[in-house]
């Protein structure tokens, strides 16, 4: 498969056109063949240290004033769960939206909402956190892994045309590091076969597929404010959908299975406890101002990045449709091994010693590849499904070759809104020094 080069002529000169001056400010010249590298005693690519990452400040501090004042911390109609609703609408236009303490909990209930049963197959991506599956697992229903494109890491349409059975009852798109995944091609599908589309947009605050925002797609999307993600409440999540069979069941299936509109107090359904509190939601309302702002500033940046390293020997980019907005929660791109003259492990040093935030793939192994997943162990070491017989995943089975590639080739790179372009440009200029030197 060839990679498609997902920028334009135009695009690519114009994102290149500012290289050099970038390059001059960071103390990096365009590379040579003959130039040192940092690792073997030469002049370091990238000579300032990484920009600070200010990610809370005065929006927070205020609403953690407010909060002081209140007198109940519990969620239901809490002013700060209130607030973080209408500013997630404003991000994630959709009509029922449910706050709960993690992503993994927004997933989980995104899954019980739609009535996924034991023995259920649930299709997505083998490149993620495991709490893309966790939910479904916990439902007593089987992820099935499917193959991701070569350069968007997101799920591979064909590839989850062929693991359609009739078991089949939804797929869980994960948007892997901000980058959409074919919405066009997945909806298809879930139209076809009936299937319930779920958007794992963990990773992905304020990206957009062909303009829309990420999450409304989809039938129920899913989104994370762990510490780590674009937006957070130190832990956290959002789950949101706006079709009447899931969403009116939203909050039920992450308040222990209370319906709060119903009267009586009796539980129809059984669920856990994923609710958020009042001052997680004040921190992550607060956030929420910032999320356009970071999602443009990131956008710009890996756009920028990405589009330089499309001219650098034996790199594929990360691939980004041109009409779509990928809020790169962080840029990986792939090296073709058989261009170099060194393995990932010393080039990814290499890049280290010039100054670039730079690590060897994201997760070891696909997640099928873990030991709970490869002996089945999920509960006390075994799986009520398959003992039972409404399964017969074997995980030891399982085969993604190119997600597998993937995370052998892939090289990841930080990117963060406190990033200035010339410093990731000096970034573009370093990892073309690095796969110059070592090009075969
Ligand atoms: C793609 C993806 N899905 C789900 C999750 C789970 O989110 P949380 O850590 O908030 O449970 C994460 C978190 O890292 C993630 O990156």
């Amino acid at each position: 498969m060839t990679p498609k080069n997902p920028f334009s002529r135009r695009q690519f000169l114009a994102a290149t056109s500012g290289a050099m001056g970038a390059a001059k400010l960071y103390g990096q010249e365009e590379a040579t063949p003959s130039e040192r590298l940092a690792l073997q005693g030469g002049p370091k690519a990238v000579q300032g240290a990484m920009p600070k990452h200010v990610r809370w400040g005065e929006p927070e501090r205020e609403q953690m004033n407010a909060l002081i004042d209140q007198a109940n911390m519990f969620y239901w109609k809490g002013p700060q769960t209130t607030l973080l609703i209408d500013r997630f609408r404003q991000t994630c236009p959709l009509e029922h939206v449910m706050t709960c303490s993690s992503g993994t909990a927004a997933l989980h209930i995104a899954v019980a909402a739609a009535g996924i049963e034991p023995g259920d197959e649930v299709i997505t991506s083998p490149i993620s956190d495991i709490g893309t599956v966790i939910g479904t697992i916990y439902q007593q229903a089987v992820p099935v892994f499917a193959d991701l494109g070569r350069n968007t890491y997101n799920l591979d349409p064909e590839d989850v045309a062929q693991r359609i059975t009739p078991k089949t009852k939804a797929i869980i798109a994960v948007h892997l590091a901000g980058n959409p995944c074919d919405m066009h091609a997945l909806k298809t599908l879930a139209d076809q076969h009936n299937l319930v589309l779920i958007e794992d947009c963990a990773q992905a605050w304020g990206a957009k597929f062909r303009g829309k925002p990420i999450g409304t797609v989809g039938h129920i999307g899913c989104f994370s404010l762990q510490a780590a993600k674009h937006v957070t409440s130190g832990e956290g999540g959002v789950v949101a959908s706006s079709d009447p069979r899931f969403g009116p069941l939203l909050q039920r299936f992450g308040d222990k299975g209370m319906d709060r509109l119903a009267k009586g107090g009796l539980f129809e359904v059984f669920a856990t406890n994923y609710r958020m509190s009042e001052p997680q939601a004040g921190f992550a309302a607060a956030q929420l101002t910032r999320v356009e702002g970071i999602a443009e500033k990131r956008s710009q940046l890996g756009n920028r990045l990405n589009a330089k390293l499309a001219g650098a020997p034996g790199i594929e980019p990360h691939q980004i449709h041109a009409d779509d907005r990928s809020t790169y929660w962080f840029l990986m791109f792939r090296l073709r091994p058989e261009a170099f003259k060194c393995d990932r492990a010393e080039f990814v040093k290499a890049l280290a010693a010039e100054g670039v935030p730079a690590s060897a793939g994201y997760i070891p192994v696909p997640l099928y590849g873990n030991p709970v997943f490869q002996k089945h162990g999920f509960f006390a070491g075994r799986w009520p499904v398959k003992e039972l017989g409404l399964t017969t995943m074997d995980y030891a089975k399982v085969s993604c070759p190119e997600a597998e590639a993937i995370l052998k080739t892939g090289v990841r790179i930080t990117i963060h809104e406190g990033m200035s372009e010339d410093y990731v440009l000096s970034l573009a200029a370093a990892v073309q020094k690095v796969a110059t030197h070592y090009a075969v």
